[in-house]
C-alpha cells in the first residue's frame, strides 16, 4: 500500500480559505422584496400625491385655486365644499391627482370632458353615469362609471364637486351654480340609465 501523502486539492477551496468578506449567498430574498414593495408604494405616493406634476401644487391642495380657497376669510367657498365631497366620492376611482387610474378611470385632470365651456355634461355624467366607450384625450375607455345623483341629494354639494374638478390640477373651467345643478337634474329626471359618450355630446354644453 502506497501512501501518498496528502494534497490538498487547489481548485477545492475550503471555506476557511475564501476571501475574507466575500459571501457567496445570494441577495437575501428578504431584502429583494422589502426594495420591491418599497418602490410601489413610492411609485403610488407619488402618483396619489404629486398633483400631476403641476408647479402650483403644494401639500394636501390640488390646485392653487383650493389654496386660495382656504385662506382665512374665504367663508364656505364651493371650491372647498367641493374638494370635501371629490375626497370622499370621487377620488378612489379618479385619484386624489385627478389622473385616474391606467385602463380603470379616466382622467379627470386635463381631459377634455371637464374643461369645456359649460358643466352640461358632465352634470349628467355624475348624476345617472356614464357607459360604454369614450374617448378622453385620444384615448379609448370602455368601463362603467354609476350614477351619483342619489348619494349626492344636494344641488349645491353637486355644483361644488363640479366646480371643484373643474378648477383643480390643471383644468380651468366655469364654476358650476347649484342653479345649473338643479335644472340639470330637474331635466335627467328619473332617466334611470347611464349616459353614453354619443349621446352626451348630442347635448349642449350650456345648461338649458
Ligand atoms: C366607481 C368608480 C368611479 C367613481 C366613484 C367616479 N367615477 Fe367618473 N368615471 C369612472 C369610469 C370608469 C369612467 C369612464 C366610463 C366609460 O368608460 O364609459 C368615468 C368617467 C368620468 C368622466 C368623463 C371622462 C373623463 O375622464 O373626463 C367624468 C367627467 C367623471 N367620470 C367625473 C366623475 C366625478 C366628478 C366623480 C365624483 C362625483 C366620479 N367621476 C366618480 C369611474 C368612476
Amino acid at each position: 500500500m502506497s501512501s501518498k501523502p496528502k494534497k490538498s486539492n487547489p481548485s477545492k477551496k475550503s471555506s476557511n480559505d475564501r476571501e475574507p468578506g466575500v459571501s457567496k449567498a445570494p441577495i437575501s430574498v428578504i431584502f429583494f422584496v422589502v426594495t420591491v414593495l418599497l418602490a410601489y408604494w413610492a411609485m403610488m405616493e407619488l402618483n396619489t400625491r404629486a398633483g400631476g406634476f403641476n408647479r402650483y401644487v403644494y401639500g394636501p391642495y390640488e390646485s392653487y385655486k383650493v389654496v386660495e380657497a382656504v385662506q382665512p376669510g374665504s367663508g364656505d367657498d364651493p371650491i372647498k365644499l367641493g374638494a370635501d365631497i371629490y375626497r370622499n366620492i370621487c377620488s378612489p376611482c379618479h385619484q386624489a391627482s385627478g389622473m385616474g387610474a391606467p385602463g380603470q378611470f379616466p382622467p379627470l385632470a386635463g381631459s377634455d370632458w371637464v374643461n369645456v365651456e359649460g358643466p352640461n355634461r358632465m352634470l349628467r355624467i355624475v348624476l345617472n353615469g356614464l357607459n360604454g366607450p369614450i374617448d378622453v384625450n385620444g384615448e379609448t375607455w370602455n368601463a362603467v362609471m354609476p350614477g351619483f345623483g342619489d348619494v349626492i341629494a344636494s344641488d349645491e354639494d353637486l355644483a361644488a364637486v363640479i366646480s371643484y374638478v373643474r378648477n383643480s390640477w390643471t383644468n380651468e373651467a366655469s364654476i358650476c351654480t347649484p342653479e345649473e345643478a338643479a335644472a340639470a337634474r330637474a331635466d335627467s329626471g328619473d332617466r334611470g340609465r347611464a349616459w353614453t359618450a354619443t349621446e352626451l355630446l348630442a347635448l349642449p354644453l350650456e345648461v338649458q
